[in-house]
């Protein structure tokens, strides 16, 4: 069986799409290097004009149609059925004829139930939608399989990004298995060692610069007007479709009844953006009748967005130098930022921040449900907290909390976490003490039945209610 399907059937050819200026509304058949609007230079966004012209139907089939063609692949043993992106090719941008998609099975990521944390939280609804569960461990998969697959149909043979880490190793993983190269910057010393060692491996040039995201975001921007290399950062408006059947996978797996809150972490914007998009447009291809209340969450020391929306009532961007532990989200300068405002507003949602203690003891708490995640994703728990303090959101409603990356991104936090010593040393160590009820340190023991007994028995002791 090949890994590589043409995505092409008769159907799709009415699948066509346009770029539209999020600004100045100017339609473009293509995008510069830096795949910002020729006219204004604003971010660009993928548009399907045929879905109004056809009163709301997607490669001409009607809601009803769409579901039932999207449930009969998941039987199909056709690789293109089998990702969990492709699967939803009507509402995609549609490959040239005789091009094929770069997919590693992405997508199809579980929808938990989150028992223990719904006790926690007050909100007995509450499930999370593990993006972590895809190919290389983030959300990031299901972006790339799109934008990798057009960066190769352009005939790039350089894809490369600005990443925290996981950027980059999906775009490295993508990159290999469309035999094009990559090139990674990363910032020097502040990307968790999973996700470096998984660029090196799928074969990056990795290069780490001494500065932090952003700068490596302006040195990437400048390569790339100078280098034929095509830029695979979620300002590239083909990731953020692929992106976006993340919300539509849950819908489905929703029964298309949408969940009231949906809650994500915010870093450069473009996930949010992405997700907003998908409930706007399955709302007007009648896929659903009410859209779920997007809401994002960023850590206290990265939080342009929030400081963004609170001060200039999301008119004006308010960057920040951004320093937080979930380095995933260690952004100040957000691209996306106009996208993200407008995902808000569309669908009622609201920005909250979280402290970098409370970032800790939701990650442990999401761990504590089986699931696990890393830093960065742990603040849509953290973030629900506040929310559901504020009233923001009630008890009786249905809550899902997107968790964007796998517990084994960043296992020297986790190990730090439960060894006591992620704070030991900063200004947050007297607070960290409240979190020592979490802490789980392994154990050094004498190799002898009678040591481990002992344990055992003092931990049935401590034994925490089921
Ligand atoms: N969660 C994780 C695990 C991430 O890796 C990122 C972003 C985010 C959340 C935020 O998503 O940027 O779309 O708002 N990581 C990027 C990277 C920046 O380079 O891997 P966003």
């Amino acid at each position: 069986m090949t890994n590589q399907t043409t995505i092409l059937d008769p159907k799709l050819e009415q699948t066509v799409s346009q770029l539209r200026c999020i600004e100045c509304g100017a339609v473009h058949k293509s995008a510069s290097r830096t795949l910002r609007c020729p006219s204004c230079g604003d971010l660009l966004e993928i548009i399907y004009p045929a879905w109004k012209t056809s009163g709301g139907r997607a490669a001409g089939l009607n809601a009803s149609e769409l579901k039932a063609l999207w449930r009969r692949r998941r039987s199909s043993r056709a690789a293109v059925d089998q990702s969990g992106v492709w699967r939803f090719r009507e509402v995609l941008p549609a490959l040239a004829s005789g091009h094929q998609a770069i997919s590693l099975r992405e997508g199809n990521t579980p929808l938990y139930e989150m028992p223990r944390s719904a006790r926690i939280v007050g909100v007995p609804h509450l499930y999370a939608k593990h993006q972590g569960m895809n190919p290389t461990g983030s959300f990031k998969d299901t972006g790339m399989t799109v934008s990798a697959s057009f960066a190769r149909q352009e005939g790039f043979r350089w894809v490369a990004c600005a990443s925290t880490g996981n950027t980059s190793a999906s775009m490295a993983a993508y990159a290999a298995r469309g035999s094009m190269r990559s090139l990674v910057l990363i910032p020097d010393g502040k990307v968790s060692w999973g996700k470096l060692s998984q660029a090196l491996d799928y074969g990056a040039v990795t290069c780490q610069l001494k500065t932090d995201f952003d700068g490596c975001m302006r040195v990437l921007n400048e390569v790339v007007e100078r280098m034929p290399v095509y830029l695979l950062n979620s300002v590239n408006p083909y990731r953020l479709e692929g992106q976006k059947t993340a919300a539509i996978e849950l819908l489905e797996q929703c029964d298309w009844q949408s969940p009231d809150h949906v809650i994500v972490p915010g870093g450069n914007l473009g996930n949010c953006s992405a997700l907003g998009k998908a409930f706007l447009e399955m709302r007007e291809l009648g896929l659903i009748s009410r859209m779920p209340k997007l809401s994002v969450i960023q850590a206290e020391g990265a939080n342009p967005l929030v400081r963004t929306v609170r001060e200039t009532s999301g008119k004006r961007l308010i960057p920040v130098q951004a320093e937080t532990m979930a380095t995933a989200i260690r952004i100040g300068h957000p691209a996306s930022w106009k996208k993200a405002v407008r995902v808000l507003e569309a669908t009622g949602g609201t920005v909250e921040q979280v402290s970098e203690i409370e970032i800790a003891q939701a990650k442990a708490e999401i761990g504590a449900d089986g699931v696990g995640c890393e830093p960065a994703s742990a603040v849509t728990l953290a973030g629900l907290k506040k929310l559901v303090k504020q009233g923001f959101v009630k008890p009786s409603e249905t809550v899902v909390l997107v968790l964007t990356g796998h517990l084994l991104k960043d296992p020297e936090f986790t190990l730090k976490f439960h060894r006591g010593d992620l704070f030991s040393g900063t200004p947050l160590e007297s607070q960290a003490a409240i979190l020592a009820a979490h802490e789980r340190a392994p154990i050094v023991l004498d190799a002898s039945a009678d040591a481990v007994v002992k344990t055992l028995e003092q931990a049935e002791t401590l034994a925490e209610e089921p």
